[in-house]
């Protein structure tokens, strides 16, 4: 399909870093990288919970019907507990590690400290290959994609995801990542679907989506769909398998590296989002590819 080989060093860069709040310097230029779209690796990063905390690990603690329990720190707001007893304990744990997330943030993305915004943390107690049995394709993120939001159009802001395996059996997460986003769009926007503003309005007034789609999320969208439904992409498409071993922890913009979760259980996961002009490099945006593709604004 593709003479493109996706090589470790090509998608991945390693960071030595055992502490969240490390104060040392470092010369790497992590930054750079993750917009380049490369997944940050901190193979030895732990977030160790308490034995307490560790009780938490159990499926029967989240709403089957979600893949995860998330947590928006500034609201305070919690959702996807099915066991009401455990409540307290599970914002405790996901509000720890949201401070945690911030103090990462501040010693390796220092330029977006005071940038990022809307956080939104999840325990993710299922696992892969549950989620994958009870869902249709489009939910199916064991095949490679970029992330989109159908509900929560984003004009182009960056979507960060800073992952933590903490499976307490050994079990790694197996994760495949794919090509840089200008020969993915490069790929697949000749196949996407027109843009309607009409339709768009629509779907915002019947309240499909809480805010209207703009092109840009209109594109993404369809990306998203396309690539999971192309299984000769899925499966002969350039790629690149990454072991996540319990302990460590990994940190990419997901609208922009193509991923697929294939294998794993149990993990912590903070998102946020980050506007493009508070990039270094806004022109490696997805936002700034597709409209040097297009020639024309998409927001
Ligand atoms: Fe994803």
């Amino acid at each position: 399909m593709s003479d493109i080989k996706i090589t470790p060093e090509a998608a991945i860069m390693r960071l030595p870093y055992q502490d969240w709040s490390t104060t040392s310097p470092s010369s790497i230029d992590a930054v750079a990288a993750l917009e380049q779209g490369k997944v940050l690796f901190f193979p030895h990063l732990a977030f160790n919970l308490t034995d307490t905390e560790k009780t938490l690990l159990t499926p029967e603690l989240a709403d089957p019907k979600r893949k995860n329990i998330s947590y928006q720190p500034k609201l305070q707001k919690l959702t996807g507990v099915a066991v009401e007893k455990q409540r307290e304990a599970i914002q405790k744990l996901l509000a720890h590690h949201h401070r945690a997330c911030q103090e990462l943030v501040t010693s390796v993305l220092p330029e977006y400290r005071h940038t990022l915004h809307t956080p939104t943390n999840s325990l993710r107690l299922h696992p892969i290959s549950a989620w994958k049995a009870c869902n249709s394709w489009r939910k199916d993120d064991t095949r490679l994609h970029v992330d989109a939001f159908p509900s929560r159009p984003n004009y182009g802001e960056r979507i960060l995801r800073i992952f933590t395996n903490i499976n307490p059996h050994g079990e790694n997460r197996l994760w495949r990542v794919g090509e840089p986003f200008p020969e993915l769009a490069q790929r697949f926007l000749p196949r996407l679907g027109r843009y309607s503003p009409l339709i768009s309005w629509v779907q915002d007034k019947v309240g499909i989506t809480k805010t209207r789609r703009s092109h840009y999320d209109h594109l993404m969208l369809q990306m998203h769909d396309a690539m999971k439904a192309d299984m000769e992409y899925q499966n002969n498409g350039p790629q690149q398998a990454i072991e996540f071993p319990p302990g460590s922890s990994w940190i990419c913009f997901s609208d922009q590296t193509p991923h697929a979760a294939m294998s794993g259980q149990f993990m912590l996961e903070q998102t946020f989002l980050l506007p493009v002009k508070a990039m270094k490099t806004p022109q490696n945006s997805p936002l700034k590819v597709l409209e040097a593709m297009l020639h024309k604004p998409l927001i």
